[in-house]
């Protein structure tokens, strides 16, 4: 291991997800969760008992003002990402933001440049950017082995019914989209190495007024096409097939492997429909542990040595986001 000094993280909000994040990155030694803040103390110090965590704040200020925290994990429900990621990094700290990093592009393009200006790190939290199942495709795909790309569907289907769920809330960021659907648009702008010019989609709504299932079309200026489908609900299923004039690779983009089945990748390199199926197996573990140890090197080492979305990629998915929600809407293609 490295020479480098633990990043010492603060974690805002009691969330479900911190849960996993916190416990992930428990056995690392690059990366230590010192402190916990809720809205509500008993919450934060009961958090914090249950999880191991040293110090509890009773508010997210405090736990900004604490000066024994390098980096803050941000897992608020997706409305209050940008004001409380603002907030942290004028604060002189680091930032790992839950993805989607933001609700609108305005919001990213703000939060990127309040990092820049306090010279903190800001990146987006999507745990299979780090898995070893993840950074094997992208080789897999610099060198050719499928040709040039030709089409890309990125699929991630759920089931969430209880209307005390954020994600059921329009009020709070809710819906596939935003959810379920960044992971695929992030995953189809991240073989594409390119923003989308344009997308068109339809949707299928929940009684609270999210978008429950969407399916969108993307054109890329490259010529390759790209497909999202999303849904709150489906069963589970994460997939993504990309097909290039030479081959074909299929991965299932997981978190943290063998959540939902051994971390594989299929490949056929091969025109005709006799080549045969390769299974690269890999073995997978906590994607918060792989992710949260890569962004420790990157503040520790350089920005280059972070393997999760950049911020271009990242202010790209909230924009091809958004078009999405606009061509919803207005049932017409919608520029990104
Ligand atoms: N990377 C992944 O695979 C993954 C998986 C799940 C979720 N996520 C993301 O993580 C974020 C949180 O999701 P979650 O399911 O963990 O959420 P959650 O359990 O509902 O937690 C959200 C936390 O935000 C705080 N909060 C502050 N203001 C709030 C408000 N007005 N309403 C509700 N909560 C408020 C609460 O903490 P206090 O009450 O303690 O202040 C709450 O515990 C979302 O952005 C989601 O997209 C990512």
């Amino acid at each position: 291991m490295e020479n480098i000094k633990p990043l010492r993280f603060g974690v805002l909000g009691a969330a479900k997800i911190a849960r996993s994040f916190i416990a992930g990155v428990a056995p690392s030694s690059l990366v230590d969760v010192v402190a916990v803040a809720s809205r509500d103390l008993k919450k934060a110090t009961q958090f914090a008992s249950e999880l191991e965590v040293p110090r509890a704040h009773g508010s997210y200020e405090a736990l900004l003002d604490d000066p024994d925290i390098d980096a803050v994990y941000v897992p608020l429900p997706n409305t209050l990402h940008a004001e409380w990621v603002i907030k942290a990094v004028e604060a002189g700290k680091h930032v790992l933001c839950e993805k989607p990093i933001a609700v609108s592009k305005a919001e990213t393009l703000a939060m990127f440049d309040a990092a820049r200006r306090n010279g903190v790190f800001l990146a987006e939290a999507y745990p299979y950017r780090a898995q070893e199942q993840t950074l094997a495709l992208r080789r897999l795909l610099d060198e050719g082995a499928i040709g040039r790309l030709q089409t890309i569907i990125a699929c991630f289907g759920v089931k969430f019914s209880d209307p005390a769920n954020i994600r059921l809330d329009p009020q709070r960021g809710g819906g596939a989209l935003l959810d379920a659907g960044s992971y695929a648009t992030n995953m189809v702008r991240m073989v594409a190495g390119e923003k989308p010019t344009r997308v068109n989609a339809i949707a299928r709504w929940s009684e609270t007024k999210v978008d429950l299932t969407v399916i969108a079309n993307l054109e890329f200026p490259g010529g390759l096409l790209g497909q999202i489908a999303c849904s709150f609900n489906t069963a589970y299923h994460r997939h993504a097939l990309i097909a290039g004039t030479d081959g074909i690779l299929e991965t299932t983009f997981l978190n943290s492997p063998p959540e939902a089945g051994p971390p594989e990748i299929h490949l056929r390199r091969g025109v005709p429909s006799s080549t045969p199926r390769e299974t690269i197996a890999f073995a997978g573990g906590s994607g918060f542990l792989a992710e949260a140890e890569n962004y420790a090197r990157a503040v520790a080492l350089g920005r280059e040595h972070w393997n999760g979305s950049t911020e271009a990629e990242s202010i790209d998915t909230v924009a091809t986001l958004e078009a999405i929600a606009r061509s919803i809407r207005s049932g017409n293609w919608e520029s990104v």
